[in-house]
């Protein structure tokens, strides 16, 4: 076997996730449980790691974009999508956010479960460093993504972004109104360490 990797399901979905690709941990699931897709929205991932959140976006609509630096995030979501009969709904693209999409391309959703914790320099030299590891203050990705993201939303769009109280919720809640979104937190899961996970939606 090519990529060592390890099984996991969610719902009736498995999931095969390489050495070196994020596993699916409680944000990934906070986000999943608050995922709420219709039939024909366009949905972008960004950061789609073993493909979770694509795959089960494409359950439901067949116009899915994942988006991944790391190429083994890419062979390991398309198995996925393979492995739960999605991969002709979801398109694969590698890059840095927002970087390697057509021009003009928009979409109704765009979901992030971004790097969103604090690091030391030197922490995002591997891909699974790079899965969590937001600068000094948490917020190298997440401020670059909630400045980039309204040039890629339909009018009516949404966005689900991932967050932690260890990078500052009100940051980021203060970040998306000076974009013009109106944010909210629409889900929260305390974790040990007093860190709370904390999922904001962002409205057009
Ligand atoms: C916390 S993991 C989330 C993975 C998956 N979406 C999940 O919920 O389990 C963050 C993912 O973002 C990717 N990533 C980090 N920085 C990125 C960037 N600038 N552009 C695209 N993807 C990025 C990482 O490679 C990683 O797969």
């Amino acid at each position: 076997m090519p990529y060592p990797t390890k099984r996991l399901t969610f719902s009736d979905l498995c999931f095969d996730v390489y050495e070196d690709v994020y596993e699916p941990a409680e944000d990934s699931f906070l986000f999943a449980e608050n995922l709420h897709i219709e039939a024909g929205m366009s949905v972008l991932d960004l950061g789609t790691g073993c493909g979770i959140l694509a795959v089960l976006a494409a359950k439901k609509t067949d116009v899915v974009v994942a988006v991944d630096l790391n190429p083994s995030a890419m062979r390991c979501a398309k198995e996925n999508a393979h492995l739960n009969g999605v991969c002709d709904r979801i398109a694969f693209l590698r890059g840095d956010l927002f970087g390697t999409l057509r021009a003009g391309v928009r979409f109704d959703l765009v979901l992030f479960n971004a790097p969103y914790l604090p690091s030391d320099a030197g922490e995002e030299a591997t891909w699974i460093g790079r899965s969590w590891a937001g600068g000094a203050d948490g917020r190298l990705v997440v401020d670059r993504f909630i400045t980039e993201v309204l040039a890629y939303l339909k009018p009516a769009g949404r966005v689900l972004l991932m967050q932690s109280t260890l990078t500052g919720v009100e940051k980021t809640l203060r970040g998306f109104s000076q974009q013009g979104f109106s944010a909210y937190v629409v889900a929260e899961r305390s974790l040990p360490f007093f860190e709370t996970l904390t999922l904001i939606e962002a409205n057009v």
